[in-house]
């Protein structure tokens, strides 16, 4: 199966969204929620430092991955953050993440970034092991705390 990976577009926003669901993020409540939704997508492309690919068979999205390029006070390039990857489930396991994240790894060295960081809940024991066979280090303990 032949996979393109290429930057997302207005028009892809619905199947961002979906496979946003996918991913376990919030449906939203209300016609409102999903204007805003939309917008924040909107500004993934008018903004330089942040990012879609997606990745396509020859007739459908398949997977995505954001990423956001984020200053540090001590560092003299970005670090890429990603805040979301997601292969649809039919799809898992024929090497889509894997080119999804090798496309962040060029990506990021084209900018010269430092390093790529992202977070991945405690119950997400398979992509745990997906990061760590790609050459991802466990470095940190992520805290947040709720304020819904
Ligand atoms: C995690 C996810 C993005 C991985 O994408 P994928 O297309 O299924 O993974 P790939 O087929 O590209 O796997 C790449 C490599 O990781 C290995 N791998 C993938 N899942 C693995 C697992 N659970 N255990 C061990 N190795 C695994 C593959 O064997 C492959 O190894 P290879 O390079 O030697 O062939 C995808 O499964 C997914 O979307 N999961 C649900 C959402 C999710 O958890 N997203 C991450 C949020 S932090």
């Amino acid at each position: 199966m032949s996979i393109h990976i290429r930057k997302a577009a207005k028009n892809d926003i619905s199947i961002i969204l979906d496979l946003l669901y996918e991913l376990g993020r919030p449906k939203p409540d209300n016609n409102s929620d999903d204007d805003v939704f939309q917008r924040q997508i909107k500004e993934y492309f008018s903004d330089d430092n942040k990012e879609i690919r997606l990745a396509e068979t020859g007739t459908a999205v398949v997977g995505m991955v954001s990423m956001v390029f984020l200053s540090r006070l001590n560092q003299k390039y970005p670090e890429l953050y990603i805040p979301e990857l997601v292969v649809t489930k039919s799809f898992q396991n024929q090497g889509i993440g894997k080119k999804l994240i090798n496309t962040c790894i060029v990506i990021a060295k084209e900018k010269k970034c430092h390093r790529i960081r992202l977070e991945s809940g405690n119950q997400r024991k398979e992509s745990h092991k997906f990061y760590k066979k790609l050459g991802f280090e466990q470095t940190a303990l992520s805290f947040s705390k709720n304020l819904n």
